[in-house]
């Protein structure tokens, strides 16, 4: 079965064909960084002009490049949430027309579910059970995952992101967006321990993240009567470490709670060098072993939606009503097990 999917619920438009039997067949990318860099984060309403600009560009070129036309496609997978409302549409709208067009189902998959799912798409997949930790722009979340569609929430974020307390600590240091990646490269010129930054609910004996304190932590210390004095490179290490030591502490009590070796890292900060090194560490000592996507799928991209929608296609999920544009810009994951169109 062959399946195009359609990512754009934030500043990435991504197009991808996933074949169950071949792989992956096309994929085409086309990132909006340079297009928010000036405003220093994600315009929605930039973003989903953005998305409509080049989304049917992107479609027409990965099937070119597959060699394929729509007539071979068995089904269109789109992005139908978490993320902005009016990037969501984009995707949706072209997804859900073309299904239409062509007389085959649209499946409307989760952003986070594709995260998820994306390190299965490596030769040396994971088997299920497995713990997941999701952590992306978004997201900071723990789950265990048991099979497709079959996740169970343990423990999230109380407030902040991972990936947002990244960038927000980045913007507070003057490194612009987006945060993450540049806050991570400055951290490496930088030596931790100098400043002494909290673990938030590093001992709160339940599996929850909070991560807003710890971004205030580095404004006190920024804006401080010492704020000059203070070396931006040593400030992001440490802010490095505090996130990688809670992140790395709480998957590894999900994972004895559950009696479990497998982590599957997943969402854009799983791109972090630190956390990758300080994890890969710490499962070996146990005996456990992280698996993480490709890097090129740790970030928003139409590979995992064109995979995570082929697998519930293989499954028999079917469209409810042809033609009906179904988003949610708001979506538990938990909530996956019912189909979309009943939320
Ligand atoms: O999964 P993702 O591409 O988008 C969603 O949020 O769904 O994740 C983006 C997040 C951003 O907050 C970005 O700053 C963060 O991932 N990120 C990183 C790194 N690369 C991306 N954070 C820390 N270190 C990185 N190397
Ligand atoms: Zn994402």
């Amino acid at each position: 079965m062959k399946v195009l999917g359609i990512e754009s619920s934030c500043d990435e438009t991504g197009v991808a064909i996933f074949d169950t039997e071949a792989g992956l067949l096309g994929e085409a990318l086309y990132s909006q960084i340079d297009l928010h860099a000036v405003y220093g984060g994600v315009v929605p309403e930039l973003a989903s002009r953005d998305h409509i600009r080049l989304l049917p560009a992107l479609v027409r070129q990965t099937l070119k490049d597959a060699g394929m036309t729509v007539a071979d496609l068995d089904a269109i997978a789109y992005t139908a949430g978490p993320g902005l409302a009016g990037a969501l549409l984009v995707g949706a709208s072209v997804a859900e027309a073309m299904a239409f067009a062509a007389g085959i189902p649209a499946l409307a998959v989760h952003h986070l579910e594709g995260h998820l799912l994306s390190p299965l798409l490596a030769d040396d997949a994971p088997d299920f059970p497995f713990i997941a930790l999701l952590v992306s722009g978004g997201h900071t979340q723990l789950m265990q995952v048991s099979g497709v569609g079959e996740y169970e929430l343990l423990g999230e974020t109380l407030d902040d992101a991972a990936g947002e307390a990244f960038d927000k600590t980045a913007k507070l240091l003057g490194l612009g967006y987006p945060g993450g990646p540049r806050l991570a490269a400055l951290a490496a010129s930088g030596r931790p321990g100098k400043y002494r930054l909290p673990r938030p609910m590093l001992h709160s004996g339940d599996l929850d993240f909070s991560f807003s304190g710890l971004k205030t932590a580095v404004l006190t210390m920024v804006s401080g009567t010492n704020g000059a004095a203070v070396c931006a490179a040593d400030l992001a290490a440490d802010f490095q470490q505090a996130v990688v030591d809670v992140l790395v502490a709480k998957a590894l009590a999900a994972l004895r709670q559950r009696h479990l070796r497998s982590l599957v890292v997943a969402g854009g900060v799983g791109a972090n060098r630190a956390l990758r090194d300080a994890l890969d560490v710490a499962l070996a000592r146990q005996g456990g072993r992280v698996y993480y996507p490709a890097p090129a799928l740790c970030t928003d991209n139409g590979v995992m939606i064109a995979f995570a929608g082929a697998q519930r296609l293989v499954r028999g999920e079917r469209s409810p009503a042809p033609a009906t544009i179904r988003i949610r810009p708001r979506w538990p994951l938990a909530e996956l097990t019912r189909p979309v169109a009943a939320q």
